[in-house]
């Protein structure tokens, strides 16, 4: 273990502002480390920026018709904001637009080049002939070979979750422009992956069994079991950093390439404006690497960028990669695109003081070995029961009481052994858990010595000896004043805010966790403190309330707003279809009809037969819908039907045309039917 530390939380994708998952799972641990380690008297780098890079940007810039340009300055802003707002103390916060940035990664893919550490592999990919573009595996669409959804993306199934890759698409269409792509060839510079088996093996599996989180472990093996692939390391896309070759045109480094560089090139920023050498962050055997991510992270961290800094040569690995799982909201899985979530803007602009509710809440349950819930209810009793009740209260009676008694000198009396011990033990608890990166164990004991403080004063009930035994009174406030020094310091590294307002009330300077952990006087007697101040307040039903009627409401707008598409339903609107004219149009007849009977086709799941009144004759039509409907329910209903469709024979029985039916979003089929009743054989148009 080395004394330098260089800490690095995952870059947030600029194309959304941040909300608690993010918060929860990567930023407010990885601060809570970083300030930890700078009391332990470490050198630190605590390096992050945004991600303005990938299809994510280029995607919502097309959804909101802006340049992707826009979306980065436009989140980039908010994003870094919301981190300053909430005290996430990063050394550095850039972007991966920086020019430094550019020059970073662009030499540190001419290093692997000019290594031969990529093969050049030419390869057919889809092309959009009509926007002059190829098109990156989230951009094409088609039907999934697995289950037949027809909106499955190139990369992806979002209906049955399966991996794919665009050429496994039946049907493949492009969202550009709705067309058919068509393949056309294109070389790309690939990291042979597979060759880097047998150092990720020795390095993580051998090495990192004991220390490596169990989930980041797993994963890690499961990958190297399935065998590494080359994977590309550059994409024919407009947007992104330039290959730096010189018959690279239209193409850029890939963004999982890019941006784990961006932590590189945000430390040289950093060190270029405090006079320091960025070389002794990255390329010293003394320097300890660690990076904050999500799960969705860990290949990125623990395969592809240590193979890249493997190859590269000069750089250090990093030591832990400690991943977290997700945080749901209410029950339900934080979405951006459902708007299903709550954001660290909005979250300061409600709670304007409360920052450290906030980290208090999300470190206690952070998702650390599983996925965790947050709910606002839970929110509210953590807040008022344990920092108002416990912590506040705990430190408002000492305040008060020497006040009361001592005009605000800290008393004169001896420390009580035991609560010396206690304190001398979070102490220790506390950095033991944080080494080990259990965020909640640490809190869990910080809280642990405000409720012994405040059992300490209920069993020495100061304000009665004060008339019997004064000693007795000014040993227990002095004990009280040490117990809430030492909390004002320990608590730094989760309440920030607390912390400082507390040591400012005490006026006590900041303290190495070392000395926390072994001094004997963390006030001194007769020391002068201020008056005691609002350190936490109640949050209020109505408060709660208001949150949580929020979240309904946009609840009901999601289930009003179906249409739309949404990353867990999978659906995609399709592109129109070419345009035809009026008369094409009046080619089709379309009736309303009633179906008068309707039974199961043998042999044929998915098959019913209906026999439909058109109001001009009685016919038969064989559709589709046995896994929507039972012939029963389908009886009597009113439909709407294609009347002059060729007939087509279904399994021996002659169909006479077709019913309209559109999907629900379950996947299950309902009938276009008028809205009131009407004749059958009424045209529609
Ligand atoms: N932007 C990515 C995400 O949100 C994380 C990038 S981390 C980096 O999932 F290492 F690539 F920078
Ligand atoms: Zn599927």
């Amino acid at each position: 273990m080395s004394e330098r530390k260089l800490i690095t939380a995952a870059l947030p994708y600029a194309n959304g502002p941040v909300h608690i998952g993010h918060l929860a799972g990567v930023y407010i641990p990885a601060d809570v480390y970083a300030r930890f380690q700078r009391r332990m008297g470490r050198d630190v780098a605590f390096i992050c920026g945004s991600d303005e890079h990938g299809i994510p940007i280029t995607i919502r810039a097309k959804k909101e018709g802006v340049t992707p340009q826009d979306i980065v300055d436009k989140y980039h802003h908010v994003i870094k904001k919301s981190f300053e707002d909430l005290g996430i103390s990063f050394d550095e916060y850039s972007r991966t637009t920086s020019p430094k940035h550019y020059e970073v990664s662009q030499n540190f893919f001419k290093t692997l080049y000019n290594k031969g550490k990529f093969t050049e592999e030419v390869s057919e990919q889809y092309y959009d002939e009509q926007a002059g573009e190829f098109l990156a595996d989230r951009y094409i669409v088609g039907t999934c070979p697995n289950c037949g959804n027809e909106n499955a993306y190139g990369d992806q199934c979002e209906k049955c979750g399966s991996t794919l890759s665009p050429s496994e698409l039946i049907d493949p269409r492009s969202m550009l422009s709705g067309n058919v792509p068509v393949l056309k060839e294109t070389k790309n510079w690939y990291l042979p992956l597979n060759e880097y088996e047998g150092f990720l093996n020795d390095w993580i599996i051998k090495g990192h069994e004991h220390d490596w989180k169990s989930n980041v472990y797993g994963q890690v093996k499961s990958w190297l079991a399935d065998g590494l692939k080359p994977r590309a390391m550059t994409r024919d896309l407009n947007w992104g950093v330039p290959v730096p070759l010189p018959d690279a045109d239209g193409k850029v480094l890939y963004v999982w390439f890019d941006a784990p560089i961006g932590y590189i090139s945000f430390t040289q920023e950093w060190a270029e404006k405090n006079g320091k050498n960025w070389k002794d962050y990255w390329q010293s055997e003394d320097s300890d690497l660690i990076h904050f991510i999500g799960k969705d992270n860990i290949v990125f961290h623990c395969i592809i960028f240590p193979s890249m800094l493997k190859a590269h040569g000069d750089y250090i690995l990093p030591e832990n990669v400690p991943a977290f799982e997700f945080l749901n909201l209410e029950n339900d899985k934080i979405s951006t695109s459902r708007n299903w979530a709550v954001w660290a803007h909005e979250y300061v602009q409600d709670f304007p003081e409360q920052q450290d509710a906030l980290r208090y809440a999300l470190l206690s349950s952070a998702p650390e070995t599983k996925d965790n819930n947050f709910t606002w209810k839970d929110f509210q009793t953590k807040n008022n029961s344990e920092l108002v009740g416990i912590l506040g209260n705990f430190i408002n009676r000492v305040a008060v009481l020497t006040h009361k008694y001592y005009g605000g000198q800290v008393a004169d009396g001896k420390i009580n052994e035991e609560a010396l011990q206690e304190i001398h033990k979070a102490a220790t608890e506390i950095r033991e858990s944080l080494e080990k990166f259990e965020f909640r164990n640490a809190l869990t004991s910080l809280m642990n010595l405000a409720r012994y403080g405040n059992q300490y004063l209920q069993i020495k009930e100061p304000w009665k000896t004060i008339k019997t035994d004064e000693q007795a009174t000014a040993d227990s406030l002095y004990t009280a004043a040490q117990i809430s020094v030492a909390l004002a310091q320990m608590c730094e590294p989760f309440m920030p805010f607390s912390s400082e307002k507390l040591l400012a009330t005490f006026g006590v300077p900041k303290m190495n966790w070392q000395n926390i952990e072994t001094a004997e006087v963390y006030i001194g007697a007769n020391h002068q403190i201020g008056e005691a101040q609002l350190l936490f307040s109640k949050i209020e039903d109505a408060a709660i309330e208001a949150q949580i009627e929020k979240l309904e409401k946009t609840k009901k707008e999601n289930s009003l707003a179906l249409n739309t598409s949404d990353e867990e339903t999978g659906f995609l609107p399709q592109p129109q279809k070419e345009e035809i004219s009026f008369d094409d149009f009046t080619k089709i007849d379309l009736r309303t009809a009633t179906i008068l009977e309707a039974e199961k086709v043998k042999k044929a799941d998915k098959l019913l037969k209906f026999t439909v009144d058109t109001g001009v004759d009685v016919r038969t039509v064989v559709s589709g819908v046995a896994e929507s409907f039972t012939p029963e329910e389908c009886i009597g209903k009113q439909v709407m039907i294609l009347m002059n469709l060729a007939p087509r024979k279904i399994r021996g029985i002659e169909s006479q045309g077709m019913l309209l039916l559109t999907t629900k979003p379950d996947g299950k089929l309902s009938f276009v039917t008028p809205d009131d009743k009407v004749c059958n054989g009424v045209e529609i148009g």
